[in-house]
Order: structure tokens, then C-alpha cells, then sequence
């Protein structure tokens, strides 16, 4: 007999509001095939999608890219999430946002900034963003939203050039006035798969930083909040992607297609519906893609007689298409996995070759 999965309510949103983007990193997670300008939702479309994800239940809208600055209408943007009552985030490159810009769009309501950091060497820095002077624009904007008093994150994405720097990462957020920074390994979607090899760091350097983070956690405790996102490749178990398939988010991509998860594209034959012709409860409640891997009923073995089924789902459906070639498949990051091995394979490939950088 097949149960079916209860609906729950999401909680956040992720708004691609453009996939325009003056720096090219390398470990980039969106698509290879961007959405053109011309493809954007206008600013109505996307005040209507966030009262439809307010209605829905949505709290939280993360304003995204690309980098939402290249949106001449962010501010608009930005007070109709205020308007339909919804807690806002700008995650920016801080490139291309002066300080004008920021008090406009804290007029307009903004209530959190999130910015990116390269590494804590700038030279590094410069050299991973594939943008000479980003260093210095990501200070000055930190200050800026500091003295603006809006609550500041600071993101750093972890790999082989910079793993080494956690501690020096953790006390430049600190430095920036940061209540709280990602310490996020690379995930391997989108564009940064063209760049694994390069990425790609040692166990051995996964293992320190693993342990570095745990360190800081305790001596910046009550100072700094320390968020990690774990180093998939050298991982036993599956991390619960996403909080489950169709369960906890939506992204919405500059074009209007609603996603399960960033990377789900990658999966063939899913059937994405699209805000300019559903509405969001409606995607939401009913269309195929996000239906596709709620519950539990499309799991195979080891995952269907798991007792971890309900906690980590299976892990992340578009790994196991990548690595396994099976979106019902289990995450090949399980050490049950049939395919785990595979997953080894591809952390032994570790090469000190220059990045394809992403000009978008
Ligand atoms: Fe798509 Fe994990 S990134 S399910």
C-alpha cells in the first residue's frame, strides 16, 4: 500500500532574481545553461510570488542571484517581500552595491545581508572570485551594513586553496562584524563540477578543518555563530538535502521555474512548472517535479528499509543522478550505497590545474 507523504508547509524561499554576476568562481553551483536578461520575471511577477509563498507559509525570501544588485529594481523587489510580510535576505557578492544602494535598501526594508567571502588572504581571494579588488569592495560593504545596524552573515565557500584558513576566515568575520558565518564546503552541481578536480581537497585537509570548525565553535561561543555545511565526498552518511525533497523550500529561477532544490535540472525528464503559469500553491501542491521524490514510496533499497529513511531522505537526489545515474538511487555519499566507491573514486582525482572561470 502506498501513504501519501503528508504536506508540509515550506519555510524559506530562494529567489534567483538574476544569473547575471560580475565575479566567476569557480566552484559556482548554478546551471551551465543560464537564464538570459531578457527571461527574467518583472517585478510584478515577483511581488505576486511572494505573497503566494507568504500564503503558503513561507517566512523567510532569500534574495539571490547571480548578484541581485545587477536588479535595477532591488529595492522594489525588496519592499514587496516587506509588504507581504516576509524576513529578507540579500545574498551578495557585495560588487556592484555602494553605499547608497544599501541605505535604499534598508529604506525599503531589507532585514539581513549575507555576503560572500573568497578567502581570508586577499590576494587568494581576488584570485578565486576571478576579480581583482572584490577583497576590498566585501569590506567596505560589511562596514556599511554593520553601522546600518542590519544583522550581517558572512559565507565563505570551502576548498582545496583556501581549506587550510578556516580559523583565518572565522576571525575575519569576526573582524567584519559578522553574528554568524557559513563555513560551506563545495557542492559539486552546476558549474562547479567542470572545476572538481581542482577544487577538490584532501581527506586529510577535510579532517583538520572538520576539526578546526568544532575548535572555533567553542572558542568563539556567544561571539559568533559557526554554521558548516559538511565536505559531502568524505562523508559515511547523506546529508538530508534540502530538508527533503518538496518539504521545507522552494527556488524560483530567474525565468520563473520552480525547483525543488538548486540543482534539480539536472535530473532528466522532471516536469518543472513555472510561476507565470501556476500559482505557487499550486506548484507546490501538485506538480510532478516536486511530487517526484516526496516521501518515501520512491525509494529503493538500502534507503527503503533504513531506519535513518525519514532523517536523511536518501540524501541528495541530484547526487545520485550525477554519480550513480539514478535520482532514486541512494546518495552515493552513503557507505551503503552500491555506489560508494564511486564516490572515492572521484575525491582521488585531485589536480593543480587552473580554474574555468565563470563569466556569465
Ligand atoms: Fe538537489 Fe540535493 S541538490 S536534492
Amino acid at each position: 500500500m502506498t501513504a501519501t507523504p503528508a504536506l508540509t508547509a515550506p519555510l524559506g524561499l530562494l529567489a534567483e532574481l538574476t544569473h547575471r554576476c560580475p565575479l566567476g568562481c569557480p566552484y559556482c553551483s548554478n546551471p551551465i545553461a543560464l537564464d538570459q536578461r531578457s527571461s527574467e520575471l518583472d517585478t510584478a511577477a515577483w511581488a505576486r510570488v511572494f505573497r503566494e509563498a507568504a500564503g503558503l507559509g513561507v517566512l523567510q525570501v532569500h534574495l539571490s542571484g547571480g548578484e541581485p544588485a545587477a536588479r535595477r529594481d532591488l529595492e522594489d523587489i525588496v519592499k514587496a517581500a516587506r509588504d507581504a510580510g516576509l524576513y529578507s535576505n540579500l545574498i551578495t557578492s557585495a560588487v556592484g552595491v555602494t553605499t547608497e544602494r544599501l541605505q535604499a535598501l534598508a529604506d525599503a526594508g531589507l532585514d539581513h545581508v549575507q555576503i560572500s567571502i573568497q578567502d581570508s588572504d586577499q590576494q587568494s581571494a581576488d584570485h578565486i572570485a576571478g576579480y581583482r579588488g572584490a577583497t576590498a569592495r566585501k569590506r567596505a560593504l560589511a562596514a556599511e551594513v554593520v553601522r546600518l545596524g542590519l544583522p550581517l552573515t558572512v559565507n565563505v565557500v570551502v576548498h582545496r586553496a583556501n581549506i587550510g584558513r578556516v580559523e583565518a576566515m572565522v576571525d575575519l568575520a569576526r573582524g567584519l562584524g559578522a553574528g554568524r558565518v557559513e563555513i560551506a564546503h563545495v557542492q559539486y552541481y552546476g558549474w562547479a563540477l567542470k572545476n572538481r578536480a581542482a577544487l577538490m581537497p584532501s581527506r586529510e585537509q577535510v579532517e583538520l578543518a572538520v576539526a578546526d570548525v568544532e575548535r572555533l565553535r567553542e572558542k568563539h561561543h556567544g561571539r559568533i555563530v559557526i554554521d558548516a555545511v559538511v565536505p559531502d565526498y568524505y562523508a559515511r552518511f547523506p546529508k538530508p538535502c534540502v530538508g527533503g525533497w518538496g518539504r521545507r523550500s522552494l527556488n524560483v529561477t530567474p525565468a520563473g521555474k520552480v525547483l525543488p532544490c538548486h540543482a534539480a535540472e539536472v535530473i532528466p525528464d522532471l516536469e518543472f512548472w513555472n510561476v507565470r503559469e501556476h500559482s505557487l500553491g499550486d506548484i507546490w501542491r501538485s506538480s510532478p517535479a516536486f511530487n517526484a521524490f516526496r516521501g518515501t514510496d520512491w525509494m529503493q533499497e538500502p534507503c527503503r528499509s533504513c531506519a535513518l529513511k525519514d532523517k536523511d531522505f536518501g540524501g541528495c537526489r541530484c547526487q545520485a543522478f550525477l554519480i550513480a545515474g539514478d535520482a532514486r538511487a541512494a546518495d552515493p555519499v552513503c557507505h551503503l550505497s552500491p555506489h560508494h566507491s564511486l564516490v572515492a573514486d572521484l575525491a582521488a582525482i585531485r589536480e593543480d590545474v587552473p580554474y574555468s572561470y565563470r563569466h556569465s
